[in-house]
């Protein structure tokens, strides 16, 4: 996810269980011009490889080849191309979703990536460009006809952009279609949709990005709820010292979009939320965190009341119970992904 999937991100999405990652769509042209901003993009730990995706996008056939060449020269495992972008100003001019409007030049994009490259070339699709042009199943054919190793299938068209339902029977479709791994994506919100979502499609893999943000922990079987306070406030710690080791001072503005969305239902989040937003500095920051912190047991002693009583659960024998431990993430590791 543009704004999000970059290392300190996908590097925690790892560790709770995600089985492969993608970096943000990083556009053709920066990559082949050497634009630095582009090349921290893509930048990734070691632990990430080989399942480790260098998303590109881009409208032009030769910058989209030459850029795929310099992402296995700088070390990616897989490279990957966004045809699935909707913003106007990607799609407009025939990257991203724009490429699903011309499905043979997606085969002479693919057919040179496939020889050009010896790592795997994967794409991600939408399933049409409206509900009038729906072309699933004929993009895919060609990807795996020209090559591809693998498509990753968003249920939705360009001019849905994230409206209505993900058509979960469209990925079924892509799935039935091709021999190549399928990767179904949309509406995986909660635990529970990603066996949803696999037994709906018969899909190889299940992507989720939307709900990983502020929950991580989702790759390891745990929705947002079932998270203790405790733990979220260790997790923004930690994820906060990535991103300042990783950004210098600026990691701490990048923050902030995680930790609106990692307190979402804390009691009080709102007037939280405004504090460390508006935080000027990292000790601020840590301050508010703080003052979360000293009342984290509380809340999670209540949550669990709460929760016990409505379901006539006994009682748990200490908050450990629900700390998400190492094994629990493993029991996960090999089926999730993130973008
Ligand atoms: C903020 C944001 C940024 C995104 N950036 C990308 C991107 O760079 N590459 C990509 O393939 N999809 C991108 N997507 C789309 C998601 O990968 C995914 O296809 C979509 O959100 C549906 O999945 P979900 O319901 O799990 O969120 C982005 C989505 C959001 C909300």
């Amino acid at each position: 996810m543009d704004g999000y999937s970059d290392l300190p991100f996908r590097k925690l999405c790892r560790e709770y269980g995600s089985a492969m990652s993608y970096t943000e769509f990083v556009a053709v042209e920066a990559i082949c011009h050497g634009a630095k901003k582009a090349l921290k993009m893509l930048d990734f730990d070691p632990s990430e490889y080989p399942q480790m995706s260098f998303q590109i996008f881009g409208p032009n056939e030769n910058d989209i080849v030459e850029a795929a060449k310099r992402c296995e020269q700088m070390g990616a495992g897989i490279v990957d191309l966004n045809m699935g972008c909707s913003v106007p100003n990607v799609s407009g001019r025939g990257a991203g979703a724009g490429l699903l409007r011309d499905p043979a030049k997606i085969g002479r994009i693919f057919n040179a990536m496939s020889k050009a490259l010896r790592i795997p070339v994967t794409g991600k699709i939408r399933i049409g460009w409206d509900a009038r042009s729906l072309n699933h199943v004929e993009v895919a054919r060609i990807m795996q006809d020209n090559g591809a190793s693998l498509i990753a299938v968003h249920g939705r068209t360009k001019e849905q952009k994230y409206t209505g339902h993900a058509n979960w029977d469209a990925i079924a479709e892509v799935k039935q279609a091709v021999k190549i791994p399928v990767i179904g994506n949309g509406d995986v919100r909660r635990v529970e949709d990603i066996a949803r979502m696999k037994a709906h499609t018969g899909c190889d893999g299940v992507m989720i990005a939307r709900a990983a943000i502020g929950n991580p922990w989702i790759f390891s079987g745990k929705n947002r709820e079932d998270v203790l306070v405790r733990d979220v406030t260790k997790l923004m710690r930690r994820h906060l010292d990535m991103n300042l080791r990783h950004y210098g001072d600026y990691g701490l503005i990048l923050f902030r979009k995680y930790a609106a969305r990692y307190i979402i239902g804390v009691p009080g989040a709102a007037e939280l939320r405004h504090a460390l937003v508006t935080a000027p500095s990292v000790e601020v920051f840590l301050d508010h965190l703080a003052g979360l912190e000293s009342s984290a047991d509380e809340l999670d002693r209540q949550a669990l009341e709460t929760r016990r009583r409505q379901s006539g659960e006994s009682p748990l024998e200490s908050l450990a119970d629900l700390s998400c431990t190492e094994s629990r993430c493993d029991l996960m590791s090999g089926e999730l992904a993130v973008v």
